[in-house]
Formats: C-alpha cells, structure tokens, sequence
C-alpha cells in the first residue's frame, strides 16, 4: 500500500486518535497515522479489520507526502504545547489550501491564535470539540467543528460518516466561526462537571445519609435512567456500583480514592463565563468541589478538628429517593440551562453565531452529557431561537414547577444532616435569584455608593445617581413595615 493516496491523516495514535482513525476506515476511507512510537503504529495496523485501508507511519513527512491534496490531517495530542509543536514540524512539509484540525480539548483563546497565524501562512486551521471517550471515537463520537467553513466543507463527508447516530442524522454540524467548535466544546465539559457533581451528590445522600448498598444504588441509578433522565451519564453510574475489585472483597467503586482531577476544561468554562459575564454557578460549584476534594490531607484534618459527622437520615426512604431524584432533575435542567445560556451570549459578544439548535442536536447522540432531556431543549429552541434562556421556556417552567419542592427538601435535609450538595443547591439560589423580580442588589449599590462613588441608578428615574451618604439628612424609620 505504499503509494496508495491516503483521505486522511491522524497526529498522535493514542487510543482515541487510533479509534477515531479506525473509525473512518470502516466507513470506506483510506487512513494513516503518525505516532513516533512505532508500538503505536503497529498496534494501529494490527486492529484495522480486513478489507479497509490503514496505515502507520513513524516520521510526519512519510505521512504528508502519502495524503491526497488538500490535505486533511488531525492531531489529537494533549492540549497546549504539544498542539504548536506539531504545528511547527508541520508547517515546512504542507502547502497552500492545506487543513490542520485541532480534535482535542484546547482552549478556544489558543485556538483563536493558531486560526490567525496559519492563516498568514495560507494553511486552514479548524478547531474541532469531539465528546465520547475512547469508545464513542471508535464507534461514533458527537463533533463539534467550528471556524473556517470552506475546510470544513472538504471534510464534512469523514465527520458526516463516523459521527454518531440519532434518528439516522449524523450527530455533528458546523457550530459557528473562529474558535466555536472548541468553545461548545469547552461548555460542554462545564455542563458534564456539573452533571457529575450533581449525581455524586445524590450518590452521598443515598449512601451515607440512608445507608443504601452498592446494589440498591445499582437499582436506584437504573430506574432513574429509564425515566426522562436518562442519560449516558446515569448509564455509567448505575453499571459503576456493580464493579467488583480485583485487588479486595469490595466493589471497586468503594476503592477509589476520593480525590477528582481535572484537565482544565471546567475551570476554563468557569473562567470564560465571568469573563462574558453569565452566572453559570452550579458548573462552578462543580468546579469548586473538584479543588476541594484534592485537599485531601486538610480535609482530614479538618475532620478532626470539627468532628461534624455525617447524620443518618431518619425520613422515609422511597420518599427521599423519590425528592433526590426530582432535585438531580432540575438541577440537571439548570445546568444545561445555563451552558446554553453562556453560549448564546458568547454567541454574540465573541460574534461566532453558535447555532443553539444544532448544538443540542449534536449533544444528543455520541457525547458524555447526551441525555433525553435534550429533546424537550432542543424543542424549546426551535420554537424561539432567540430564548435567552431554558428557564424562560413554558413547558421547562411547567417541569420544574414541579419538582421545586423536591429539590428545596433535598437541600434542607441534606445541609442539617451535613452532606454538602453545593451543585444542588447552587442550582436552587440560581432559580431563585433569576426569577426574583427584585434582588437585595439595591443595598450594594448604596454601600458602592456610599465608599466608593460608584454611583447607581433609581426605580423611579432614568440616568445615574450619587449622593454624598455621610451627609447628616438620616432618619431613623422607628415604624414597621416595607
Ligand atoms: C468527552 C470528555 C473528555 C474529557 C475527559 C476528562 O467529552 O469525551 O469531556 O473530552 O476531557 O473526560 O476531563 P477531566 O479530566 O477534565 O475530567
């Protein structure tokens, strides 16, 4: 196969660049991968199945000079300087109308740069989200490309074929311009943070505050996931309890070490959210617990300290499972709600038209926060492509409405028993805040006023304010009342 013209070409033969690659030579495409390790590129050819075109290359200008032109390559390399490194050995070997995508987690700002300096070389740069881990870029994954939109033409028929499936449409379509595709990309990791932190949560209360077995945590998660809920990530749960250990008696799951990491994106999502800005608390409180949890020695110190231990909690359990379920709901709603809300905004502030319905269309099939809920989302935006927010559509409210009760319980029960479900009650004071006419807000800008001159806006009047507080004309108000 030596001088066979290969359709594409993969940078970094990881298990998900050599899945994703395996992938399109399934679907017909003749492939080849470059990875130094020459274990790597065997591995690769060794897993092709019989009949397709797969090739394995250890130097970058034996894969280039065997790529049909334009050529189409994609590096999936840890993010950062492994991205510009490849960028530089690349350059010297690509000519004019070449493609370069990026299909890692990079941050979008970066991508933003290599858009601009390749394209004073003439060479097309796309950055391009893909969710699904490595089994979802063997079968399917759901691709979020975004920026330069006559490259991603040439390769919209490979992403159009090895994208996953719902209801016969491929789950990827251009998601707007510049560095778009990595920043859906980005929210959608916040949004998974979140999701996961909620369902941990929810794992905390049942285990430790009912006392629930691994099996009966199996069960719980399963009922959950086929109900309106389900979800890849409810999916995973419910099989995680189930996990034996191969190293003790004990399931695996009880094994783990309670510290998370963390690759940067949900911090990054966090960061580019109080940059717009747009409140996104509860991916923030996801973020925020991560950094707790890897204080493991303090914690425990602390611990000894406070000694505060972890209440049982004595209330019907099929009543508890019930409300934790309807609280993991609509938190779960609030976390889509404000991912999508972050993007619409960047949408327009960062002017990369980020087509909303298409996104959740995408997220539908393939990726990590894949869920039904999204087709309630989904209809949602195609009936007011201009909603500012999932909280604003009727049937959402409608939903929500009645599952307020559960989660406020949740909530309740859970800090006076002292589990801290910080994403679950984040989503609660987002709801609270965001549909409360009138916010205590008045009292910061007097106090802004006040010390700094800051100055501030009336109820009663247009333009902008100041008073000079520490003159003497207070009067103390000795009735009751508002
Ligand atoms: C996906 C995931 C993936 C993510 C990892 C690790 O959509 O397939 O979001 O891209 O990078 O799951 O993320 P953290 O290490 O930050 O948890």
């Amino acid at each position: 196969m030596a001088d066979a013209l290969y359709d594409f070409g993969m940078i970094g033969l990881g298990v998900m660049g050599s899945n994703l690659l395996l992938n399109m030579a399934d679907h017909g495409f003749k492939v080849i991968g470059y990875d130094k390790n020459p274990d790597k590129t065997g591995t690769l050819e060794s897993s092709a199945k019989k009949g397709t075109i797969v090739k394995g290359v250890n130097t970058l200008a034996q894969m280039i000079s065997q790529l049909q032109k334009p050529r189409k390559l994609m590096m999936l390399v840890p993010a950062g300087n492994p991205v510009d490194s490849v960028i530089a050995e690349l350059i010297p070997l690509l000519e004019e109308g070449d493609i370069i995508i990026d299909g890692g987690n990079s941050h979008y700002i970066d991508t933003l740069k290599r858009i601009t300096f390749l394209k004073e070389k003439k060479l097309h740069f796309m950055g391009i989200g893909i969710s699904g881990g490595e089994q979802g870029a063997r079968v399917g994954p759901s691709i979020m490309p975004g920026g330069d939109i006559e490259a991603y033409k040439q390769v919209e028929p490979i992403l159009k074929a090895v994208a996953a499936k719902v209801n016969e449409q491929p789950c990827v379509a251009y998601l707007g311009n510049d560095a778009a595709g990595h920043y859906v990309k980005m929210v959608h990791n916040g949004i998974e943070y979140a999701i996961m932190q909620l369902i941990s949560e929810c794992y905390d209360v049942l285990h430790n505050g009912l006392g629930l077995t691994n099996d009966e945590l199996h069960t719980i998660f399963a009922d959950w996931n086929s109900g309106e809920m389900k979800s890849f990530l409810l999916e995973i749960t419910a099989e995680i309890f189930l996990k034996k250990d191969d190293k003790s008696e004990n399931r695996l799951v009880d094994m783990i070490l309670d510290k998370a990491g963390a690759k940067g994106t949900g911090k990054w999502t966090s960061e580019a959210a109080l940059d717009l800005p747009e409140p996104i608390p509860t991916i923030d409180m996801a973020v925020m617990m991560r950094n707790i949890s890897a204080l493991k020695e303090e914690r425990i110190n602390a611990n000894n300290l406070y000694n505060p231990g972890l209440k049982k909690i004595n209330i019907s359990k099929e009543d508890l499972i019930q409300q934790l379920h309807d609280a993991l709901l609509f938190a779960t709603v609030a976390s889509y709600a404000q991912g999508l809300s972050m993007l619409a905004k960047a949408s327009v502030l960062l002017k990369m038209q980020i087509p909303l319905p298409e996104v959740i269309r995408v997220w539908t099939g393939g990726c990590i926060i894949r869920s039904s809920l999204l087709n309630m989302f989904g209809k949602a935006y195609e009936k007011n492509p201009q909603l500012q927010n999932l909280l604003l559509d009727e049937k959402i409210a409608g939903l929500l409405k009645s599952k307020l009760e559960s989660l406020q319980k949740v909530v309740t029960i859970a800090l006076l028993h002292n589990y801290p479900v910080s994403a679950l009650s984040a989503s609660l004071n987002y709801f609270n805040a965001y549909c409360r006419e009138k916010l205590p807000t008045n009292l910061i800008q007097a106090q802004r006023d006040y010390f700094g001159s800051h100055t501030y806006e009336r109820v009663d009047a247009a333009g902008i304010f100041h008073t000079d507080w520490e003159q003497d004309d207070k009067t103390v108000d000795h009735s009751s009342g508002h």
